[in-house]
């Protein structure tokens, strides 16, 4: 899983090098594509219950799932890249939020707190705590800084599979739910909304956009819970 991550975080780190203004998002999923073919790595999403792409790319009020396609990134857009490989048979899964150009304030104020909240969640990946504290934990980040925490997606587990038990909720009280043991091994995704926390899903069946049209951004590592604390797999 180390070196599935290792992978996942150098291919989103090539993908977002061309996040520029002009180039089509389409043209984000063949370099990730061919980031894949060059390490001899499966993407993970392509296929998954029919998803067609590789990479999921979700721009402003899209939340999460966007399918790459012709569309055209232009300065002030946010743009949420999300991906995934299998290596071996183990999974590695991973998200950031980046701008294109100037996005202005609000967007980076928006982009930070969603991060922020993403290390406030692993923080919580120690032994002797409990998995809603993760949750818990990301929830008064992101209301904390006055955004919009979505509900109807969550973090995960991973490992053999792209998604395991238990699932992750973004909000919830702390203290409930499994105890964190060493040997645990999880994708911690807060997915956030400059306004409500409620989303719907497009006609293309994938896209999730925010209700009231407002800004999205969405960050996700896979940790893993060793002897010595938490490790965050998909971080260079
Ligand atoms: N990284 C996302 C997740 O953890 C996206 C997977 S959905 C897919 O759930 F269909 F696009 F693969
Ligand atoms: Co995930």
């Amino acid at each position: 899983m180390e070196v599935a991550n290792r992978i996942v975080a150098e291919i989103l780190e090539g993908v977002k090098e061309k996040v520029q203004a002009g180039i089509e998002t389409r043209e984000l999923d063949e370099l990730a594509e061919e980031m894949c073919r060059q390490r001899r790595v499966k993407p993970a999403f392509k296929g998954y219950r029919g998803y067609p792409r590789s990479i999921c790319v979700s721009v402003n009020e899209e939340v999460v799932h966007g399918i790459p396609g012709p569309r055209r990134l232009k300065a002030g857009d946010v743009v949420s890249l999300d991906f995934g490989v299998k290596y071996e048979g183990f999974y590695g899964d991973a998200a950031i939020t980046v701008g294109v150009g100037d996005v202005g304030e609000k967007a980076r104020a928006l982009i930070a707190a969603t991060e922020e909240s993403l290390y406030a969640g692993i923080a919580q990946v120690k032994a002797g705590q409990r998995l809603s504290d993760i949750s818990h934990a990301v929830q008064t980040v992101v209301e904390g800084a006055g955004y919009g925490v979505i509900r109807e997606f969550v973090g995960h587990g991973i490992g053999r599979s792209l998604h395991e038990d238990p699932q992750i909720p973004n909000f919830g009280p702390p203290g409930r739910g499994p105890a964190l043991q060493v040997g645990m091994t999880f994708a911690i995704e807060p997915m956030t909304s400059m306004g409500s926390w409620k989303v719907r899903i497009l006609q293309d069946g994938w896209t999730a956009i925010t209700q009231d049209g407002s800004c999205a951004a969405h960050f996700e590592h896979s940790v893993a819970l060793t002897e010595n604390g938490v490790l965050i797999l998909s971080r260079l």
